[in-house]
């Protein structure tokens, strides 16, 4: 275990932890959008930022990056975590203005839409952060979406803008998203996204529709499961 001091609190941590299991631990809310449990991290969002002290020496980390330490002293509300916090809100939101998340977490700190920042190019509610493309590629293991373009026409999608041969329409990226970017829409036997639209799985027992069937297929080819003992849903299995 390491022990710290955080807002003015003991707090012991497991080694190797992040600092922001730590904080949260330790009944401290930090705002994060990027940070998901099932997903490794990225430290794309920056709304994490906590101050540490160590010796003399002051300085701002990402927190969801940074591992924990003996002997940490740190400050999860100074001025100056505050005003970075709301700088990054800032520019968050000057990305995404039509983001309700983003709007909301903005009204909380007080952040207001500065009229300073160039308008991007529309990227609808994404703030580039890559959890889709990473618990597409980590957790589901199909790469089915990435990052492309450069700079401010940089955008999440599939390659091309083309109807993905790999993607098996599972809603992961929806899943994780922090803003609700991703469009999955569900009716009756089909799902839409990403440009597909994928046959939903009968349940065997209650008639629901509760699986894209090429996900089933490819959980079957997997695990070696026959789909045929995947033909149920969860709540009547
Ligand atoms: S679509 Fe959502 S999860 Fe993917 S990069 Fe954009 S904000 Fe992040
Ligand atoms: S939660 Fe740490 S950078 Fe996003």
């Amino acid at each position: 275990m390491v022990n710290m001091i955080i807002d003015g609190k003991d707090v012991s941590a497991k080694k190797d932890t992040m600092l922001l299991e730590a904080i949260r631990g330790a009944g401290i809310a930090v705002p994060t959008l990027c940070a998901h449990e099932s997903i490794s991290r990225s430290g794309a969002c920056r709304l994490c930022v906590v101050e540490i002290k160590k010796g003399n020496r002051t300085r701002i980390v990402t927190s969801c990056l940074y591992g924990v330490e003996d002997g940490l002293i740190v400050n999860t509300q100074s001025p100056r975590v505050q005003n970075v916090r709301r700088l990054v809100m800032e520019l968050l939101l000057a990305r995404c203005p039509e983001s309700d998340v983003l709007r909301k977490m903005a009204r909380e700190m007080g952040v207001e839409p500065q009229a300073r920042y160039a308008a991007d190019q529309d990227k609808g509610k994404c703030i580039l952060c890559r959890s889709c493309v990473r618990v597409c590629e980590e957790v589901v293991g199909v790469s089915a979406i990435g990052l492309f373009s450069r700079g401010s026409y940089k955008e999440v999608g599939t390659p091309y803008h083309e109807k993905s041969d790999v993607c098996i329409g599972c809603g992961a990226c929806v899943y994780v998203c922090p803003t609700g970017h991703i469009e999955m829409l569900s009716t009756g036997d089909k799902r839409k996204i990403w440009g597909r639209t994928f046959k939903m799985q009968t349940c065997d027992k209650c008639g629901k529709h509760f699986a894209p069937v090429d996900q089933l297929k490819f959980i079957s080819k997997k695990t070696g499961v026959p789909f045929k003992n995947l033909t149920t849903c969860t709540e009547c299995r």
